[in-house]
């Protein structure tokens, strides 16, 4: 188990953390979850620090499952509405007395507190994909305490931890599951990738075969799919995309599918900043559902993955959502299980 290497780092995306480094939190995870089954306080670990999260988006389980992780680990969660403080912004997107510049708000929280979160996606970067990431990064390298990814629109770390960590529970093992992350419809176009970006990141690092099943139109970044063939290749595991939603599903271990927004949603050069088309893309796949004889063309033990919010009715039906073989809120608890890992890590 690997020790030594966390004390102060960012999370901004599993990219950055080797596998063995993984293992440890979802060891940490475990470890942490079976002390809050057992009512048992560890509220030793991260006495009296304090994290400041800033959200540009809305959100339930991100919000909730790190600050009640904070309390359980004896510090404390400031919850930050950008719109309620100067808006964190890069250099050339300011506006005078609305905004302050990034490099100066890093500063301050961190001469303040033992961690900054953010959650940056979509609309308040214009649909500019990597925009929110360069944010990101951006706070990274001005805050000398740690950077913690809420959510950009490229990579949602802590889900794809959440989402590893359940199927080791279920499972006990990567080696030989099939996980298959697919695209599924909604009638919002604007969601963003991090979401199974991250997902096929976590499945292929940790070894699972690994599908990305999705319409051509909801192509994914070519970087993430690059790392994705990487990690196949050092775990002896399979990595495949394809755009046969029921083919994909045939024998998979773990379906997860869910909706995200086509390429060319975003602004050039990545796509064309065009939602119309973007719409009349997405209403072309409208069969694209999570239903039970969906779920039937997979193992009988499979498991329905989902990161919430559903679009219910749209992506997935109430059957398999509310049915055995989902294990959607097991995931939503995992947030809270791996956040307080990896903070426990970084920020002692
Ligand atoms: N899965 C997830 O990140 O949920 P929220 O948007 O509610 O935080």
């Amino acid at each position: 188990m690997k020790t030594d290497s966390f004390r102060g780092r960012d999370f901004i995306t599993l990219l950055d953390w080797s596998k063995e480094e993984v293992e440890t939190v979802l060891d940490v995870a475990l470890d942490l979850k079976q002390r809050y089954a057992l009512g048992e306080l560890h509220d030793h670990i991260l006495r009296a620090k304090t994290l400041f999260m800033v959200f540009y988006n809305q959100s339930l389980r991100t919000r909730n499952s790190f600050e009640a992780g904070m309390t359980q680990l004896g510090g404390h969660a400031h919850f930050l509405d950008p719109s309620k403080i100067y808006t964190p912004a890069l250099p050339g997107k300011e506006v005078a007395y609305s905004t302050e510049r990034v490099s100066d708000v890093a500063r301050v929280l961190a001469r303040m507190g033992d961690a900054i979160a953010i959650r940056c996606y979509g609309d308040p970067v214009d649909w500019a994909y990597g925009g929110a990431n360069e944010i990101m990064r951006n706070f990274a390298y001005w805050a000398d305490i740690p950077l913690l990814n809420m959510e950009d629109d490229k990579y949602h770390p802590f889900q794809a931890l959440a989402d590893v960590l359940t199927v080791k529970e279920k499972f006990g093992e990567f080696k030989g599951k099939k996980f298959v992350m697919s695209w599924a419809y909604s009638p919002s176009v604007h969601k963003p990738r991090a979401v199974p970006q991250s997902a096929i990141i976590a499945a292929s690092m940790m070894g699972c075969d690994t599908v990305l099943a999705r319409p051509p139109e909801m192509a994914l970044d070519p970087e993430v799919i690059a790392a994705c063939e990487k990690y196949a290749e050092m775990n002896g595991a399979s990595f495949e995309v394809t755009d046969d939603f029921e083919g994909a599903a045939e024998g998979a271990h773990v379906l997860y599918p869910k909706a995200w927004c086509p390429v060319q949603l975003f602004q050039p050069p990545v796509g064309e900043n065009n939602p119309q088309l973007a719409q009349e893309i997405f209403d072309g796949y409208k069969d694209w559902k999570a239903t039970p004889e969906y779920m039937a063309l997979a193992d009988p033990n499979a498991i329905y993955m989902h990161c919430l919010p559903a679009d219910r009715s749209w992506e997935v039906e109430d059957d398999v959502i509310d049915g055995p073989q989902s294990v959607v809120f097991d995931e939503a608890e995992n947030r809270m299980h791996v956040q307080k890992a990896v903070m426990s890590l970084v920020m002692r």
